[in-house]
């Protein structure tokens, strides 16, 4: 107890990916507190990004074209003043991981090497080891942080409830082996990750089941546009979950998805293989759904080159005795990243005073409906620095320990079926409205199902309200654009009324 006291009136940041250890790092040399469920780097989703970060250093790039993608494949819902401030910090952010010592692919002559993606114009996505680019990321961050005096990691602690006094932060109930602990401090910062854990078919490690949202939405907070989940085509067909990704950059290199008559299905879609990702996935789910199988099919393009391009993938797809060289690839769309998250304002400050979010658990504003490739690392990255200052900035005390409970480790179990069927690609009212049922008397229990099943509810009330289909979030009740495009905003007060 006493050593933990030490540790009142730091900033603490939960989760130890991408976002939380370059906020850790922007901090220093003020000391913060980092809580990581696990060993860091363990099961941070950034440790499986493939793709890389999006930003421009092509000789005919330019930051007003990297905005011109985002907002298309945003379809009408980003704030453009956010991605624009964003996209505009992306190289600086790029040169500011190569210092902490990422490792980036580079040509002889030491410039990045530049990858494509889908709906990008440019080759823009700058990557490390072909695709193992989060692992290095992570790699060189873990480095840096263990070797910073200033920032004390907690590994083993899991983040339960925010202490809030007069919608003000005054610490993090938190699980540990011992049991439960609280670490008092009037500045939190939610870099949690994402939601793939309350799916039954995801790219995302099983525990990012949305924890940073239910942290922020039992504080009373704002969250943004949360029916809007990306879907990416292409993860690796295996009874495995996590289920792997391949990567879009394979397509980016030239590979096309083919049914198992050898037909190129998305011949007649505008983009083809690399149209907008919402785009793909739907297209890829109803050629599924019409009992065909899909393939990526890499024996062209990239063809020999596939192994050096893209090491990972080649290694997960031998694992089952495919040889990408020459077999194409069995593939299926699986949950992988979601647009909405805390709201937050252009400093990653949430409605909560003290609490900010940072990386896939915000919502900035920069991926509207539909995220464009690598946008995420990218904005992790970016926004980290923007918290650190605003965290700097913001005066604090030393905070007392408050009354708080002993809370069930959440288990997202038994909402997963809900969820995969009522928010999956394609969506409809009675299917959501039957989940929005199920899922309120889980919501209000006090059991370990009680934190998912409460995102899982948010998210079900936001998709029943947008009565449209925009990016990734298709209606087939409502199968066209509203006339008005409106982000949305929910709290958890709000979604259990509804419901
Ligand atoms: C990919 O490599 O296809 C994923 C990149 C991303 O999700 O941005």
């Amino acid at each position: 107890t006493a050593s933990i006291r030490s540790f009142f009136g730091r900033p603490i940041i939960i989760g130890g990916g991408i976002a939380g250890l370059m906020t850790a790092l922007h901090l220093a040399p003020e000391p913060v507190l980092v809580l990581s469920r696990a060993l860091l780097g363990a099961e941070a989703s950034s440790s499986s990004a493939q793709g890389g970060l999006a930003a421009c250093f092509g000789e005919d790039d330019d930051p007003t074209l990297h905005l011109a993608d985002t907002l298309a494949a945003g379809d009408g819902l980003c704030d453009t003043d956010m991605a624009s401030r964003i996209l505009q910090a992306a190289p600086g952010a790029i040169e500011e991981l190569a210092r902490f010592g990422v490792c980036f692919d580079r040509t002889p002559k030491g410039s990045l090497c530049l990858g494509l993606e889908a709906a990008h114009s440019q080759r823009r996505i700058v990557h490390a080891h072909g695709d193992g680019s989060g692992r290095e990321v992570m790699r060189a961050l873990v480095a840096a942080v263990r070797s910073s005096p200033s920032i004390v990691v907690v590994e083993g602690v899991e983040a339960r409830r925010l202490a809030v006094r007069e919608n003000a932060i005054r610490g993090v109930w938190a699980s540990c082996s011992l049991g439960p602990v609280f670490f008092g401090s009037r500045r939190v910062i939610l870099a949690t990750g994402g939601i793939g854990g309350l799916f039954l078919d995801t790219t995302n490690p099983p525990g990012s089941c949305g924890q940073g949202l239910a942290l922020a939405a039992r504080a009373g907070a704002v969250l943004a546009d949360l029916e809007f989940i990306q879907f990416h085509p292409t993860a690796l067909e295996s009874p495995e979950r996590p289920m792997t990704l391949v990567s879009e950059a394979v397509r980016g290199e030239g590979a096309t998805l083919i049914d198992e008559t050898g037909r190129r299905f998305l011949d007649g879609v505008p983009g083809a293989e690399l149209a907008p990702r919402d785009v793909v996935a739907r297209a890829v789910w109803s050629h599924l759904a019409g009992g065909h199988q899909v393939f990526l099919d890499a024996r062209k393009r990239p063809g020999p080159e596939f192994v050096r391009h893209f090491p990972t993938i080649a290694a997960a797809c031998r694992g089952l005795g495919i040889d990408p060289v020459h077999d194409p690839i069995p593939i299926h769309p699986a949950q992988h990243y979601h647009m909405g998250g805390v709201a937050v304002d252009g400093f990653g400050r949430t409605s909560v005073k003290g609490l900010w979010a940072c990386g896939e658990a915000a919502s900035t504003g920069l991926h509207g409906a539909n995220r464009l490739a690598s946008n995420s690392l990218t904005e992790a990255v970016v926004c980290a620095r923007w918290v650190a200052e605003s965290v700097a900035g913001t005066p604090s005390r030393r905070t007392k320990p408050v009354f708080a409970g002993d809370y069930p480790s959440p288990d997202p179990i038994p909402v997963r079926a809900f969820v995969s069927r009522a928010l999956g690609i394609v969506r409809n009212g009675d299917d959501l409205k039957a989940a929005a049922r199920a899922l309120l008397p889980l919501a209000e229990s006090e059991n370990a199902a009680s934190d998912p099943a409460a995102v899982a509810l948010m998210i079900a009330i936001c998709a029943l309200r947008r009565r449209e289909s925009r990016g990734a979030h298709y209606r087939e009740d409502f199968p066209r654009h509203a006339a008005v495009a409106r982000r949305s905003e929910i709290t958890l007060d709000a979604a259990l009324a509804a419901a």
